[in-house]
């Protein structure tokens, strides 16, 4: 495993770099990741370049044996563009003007940005590419980070051509959009506006919709510019990359899907609560799991839970044990002016270490000698989450249910039972390779997605397992609700009369009884979000799971039905379960699956891993509890520590 820390030279003089690089060389750092926010020394002035400092960081920084990924550093425009070209600057939704002295302050459609982010990249590339120290590199920072979407003059433009190459004919668009309601129908392109002003909230859906997938294309194609401007240049065997960031910051308005056509995928890991890390981490494996991914941020020192040897040593373990080929750490010296200069890092703002230096230094060297093994196995996981982008958009342009959030529901509903069981998870986008997987969650699936139905049913019939949602495939791509013939073969799929998909509001949930059920456990849930309630036809194949007891208005009717189908099994789910029904049904699934499942308690965490040659394997087992974690693996009975980890040979 490749181990690095985020290191900025031109915010130090060159004498303080000796410094710093004897002491990564002493943690065993192999890298350092730099450029991302240096445009202004990259480029003073507009034209006259100056890569002489970074030449000689590059070079000291090779003598020590530490090789660079290099950031091109359009996440922060210098004063000198945006006062120039004013309109690089964007607008949100809410209508509010962006000043610099912050950073992420460009709009992605302002074609003057488009042509100088391209320029430097292009000039930082060409600069670069014999040198061989330099490793890799990363397009911007955190792309999305500052959380707005822009809706400038500039987006506006952009859109209208992207509405027309989407529907060809304003007529289309019309039809599309269902202008009729509300008198929302266009005679022009120029017409069309941004959803920009008050009240948005009631914007018309398949206007939000589209505005959203439109913002996630602009997002790509600005990325794709900068990727053919280093392209062009450095060599084939060097990989590009992005990193991105928590799901947690904002609402997911870009389509992730989109860093594929990178070399690597790459985001930022700041959660150190197990199950939250390894969500993303499971999440952004997935992207590419052909190839590993890279931690290209990871905390240490920033304060003092990033201080902890334990805590450096256990996070570190899972983002080798999840997949993580590479992890560089934020920060390596604290800045002493600045918006973060409150942030501590490995090394403290005179060069000298801090209280993170030794935790960083014991978890490097134990992870590239006696744990090294873990980074040289992988994952074969069993259990597919099904996440689409697409079905997010789609919930967020929801109004009458605005506080159901697509991805904090994929994490507590559906990720944290799947993780508490013990079970490795992938994620899967439209459906695909269904097949390597015993068991698949398909929760919150609301948009239309051609030839599911098929493969769904092909799936289960050879003997897939599937839970699913009852909001299932409700919304067309324009975002409509769907009707007649496609509603038909949603009825027959499940076995079910659709009668009405009502909100659950209120401060009391929907409460549900398991039925047919004979464990021991507690019988007793409930769903939230909404709910789709149906009337079931009697087939031999379907049994009513479990029925609503409250509201009594619905009390009844069935809240979960069970459909075999060929060798395999569907539960369809109509609400949003608690995340203990789904728990309680995962293990039964489990079992029927035939995949083993724990009962792991709150921050401890079990990763399955085997050996590349396919015969053997392992577990790790993580106890971030501050008590003794007692456990029965198979025929052992193993103890850890607190804060302590085991590998555990199967
Ligand atoms: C990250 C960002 C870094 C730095 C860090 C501070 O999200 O990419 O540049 O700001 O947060 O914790
Ligand atoms: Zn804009």
């Amino acid at each position: 495993m490749l181990f690095g820390s985020s290191y900025y030279p031109e915010r130090w003089h060159k004498e303080e770099w000796k410094k710093d690089a004897l002491y990564m060389k002493d943690i065993g750092f192999t890298f350092i990741r730099t450029g991302e926010f240096a445009w202004s020394s990259f480029e003073p002035e507009e034209g006259n370049y100056d890569f002489k400092w970074m030449d000689e960081a590059v070079k000291l920084f090779k003598s020590y044996g530490l090789k660079v990924i290099l950031c091109t550093p359009t996440a922060a425009p210098p004063p000198w563009l945006t006062s120039k070209h004013p309109d690089i600057l964007p607008e949100t939704m809410e209508g509010k003007p962006f000043v610099p002295g912050e950073r992420r302050h460009y709009c992605f459609n302002s074609l003057v940005y488009r042509e100088h982010s391209y320029r430097i990249a292009a000039e930082m590339a060409k600069h670069y590419a014999e040198n061989d120290n330099v490793i890799g590199w990363q397009i911007d920072n955190e792309f999305g980070g500052e959380e707005f979407i822009c809706c400038c003059d500039n987006c506006e433009n952009a859109f209208q051509k992207w509405l027309k190459s989407k529907y060809k004919t304003v007529g289309e668009l019309n039809k599309c959009w269902g202008g009729i309601f509300f008198s929302f129908e266009f005679t022009d392109w120029s017409e069309v506006n941004v959803p920009h002003g008050h009240n948005t909230k009631f914007l018309n859906p398949s206007f939000k919709k589209d505005y959203l997938l439109f913002c996630s294309d602009s997002m790509r194609d600005y990325i794709r510019l900068q990727f053919e401007a280093l392209r062009k240049y450095i060599p084939t065997k060097t990989p590009v990359t992005t990193n991105r960031f928590s799901l947690f910051w904002g609402d997911l308005w870009y389509d992730h899907a989109m860093d594929k056509e990178l070399d690597v995928v790459s985001f930022d890991n700041y959660d150190l609560e197990p199950s939250l890390a390894a969500f993303h981490h499971d999440y952004y494996r997935s992207i590419k799991p052909e190839r590993p991914y890279w931690v290209l941020e990871q905390g240490c020192g920033i304060n003092d839970i990033w201080t902890d040897p334990k805590e450096l040593l256990l996070q570190t373990i899972q983002t080798a044990a999840r997949g993580a080929e590479l992890v560089c750490y934020f920060s390596w010296r604290q800045i002493n002016y600045g918006v973060e200069q409150d942030l501590y890092g490995a090394v403290l703002a005179n060069g000298s270490p801090g209280d993170a230096f030794s935790s960083l230094k014991s978890a490097c060297t134990w992870l590239n000698g006696e744990g090294s093994v873990i980074s040289q196995m992988e994952r074969h996981n069993e259990v597919a989450i099904v996440f689409s982008y697409e079905s997010s958009v789609t919930w967020q342009t929801n109004h009458l249910i605005s506080h159901v959030k697509y991805v904090s529901e994929m994490y507590e509903t559906f990720y944290t039972p799947s993780f508490e069981l013990g079970l490795g998870v992938d994620f899967i986008r439209e459906f695909q390779n269904l097949s390597r997987y015993k068991l698949v969650l398909i929760p919150m699936h609301i948009v239309e997605t051609p030839g599911a139905v098929e493969t769904l049913e092909e799936y289960v019939k050879s003997g897939g397992i599937v839970i699913i949602t009852g909001d299932f495939m409700l919304k067309t791509q324009n975002n409509h609700r769907i009707y007649g013939e496609k509603i038909n073969r949603m009825n027959s799929l499940f076995g079910i009369e659709h009668e009405k998909l009502l909100y659950i509001t209120g401060d009391k949930p929907t409460a549900v009884k398991l039925e047919a059920c004979k464990c021991a456990e507690e019988k007793e849930y409930s769903m939230h979000g909404y709910y789709n309630r149906f009337s079931v036809k009697n087939t031999e194949d379907l049994t009513v799971k479990a029925r609503v007891t409250f509201p009594d208005i619905h009390a009844g009717s069935p809240a979960a039905i069970e459909r075999k189908i060929g060798n395999g099994k569907l539960l369809l789910i109509a609400g949003l379960p608690s995340a203990q029904w789904v728990k309680h049904e995962l293990k039964h699934l489990a079992a029927d699956a035939g995949i083993k499942t724990f009962e792991m308690l709150e921050n401890t965490e079990i990763i399955k891993l085997f050996r590349k040659d396919g015969k053997s394997g392992a577990y790790v087992i993580i106890n971030k509890q501050n008590k003794t974690l007692n456990m029965d693996i198979g025929d052992d009975k193993i103890s850890i520590p607190a804060m302590d980890y085991r590998f555990v040979e199967i």
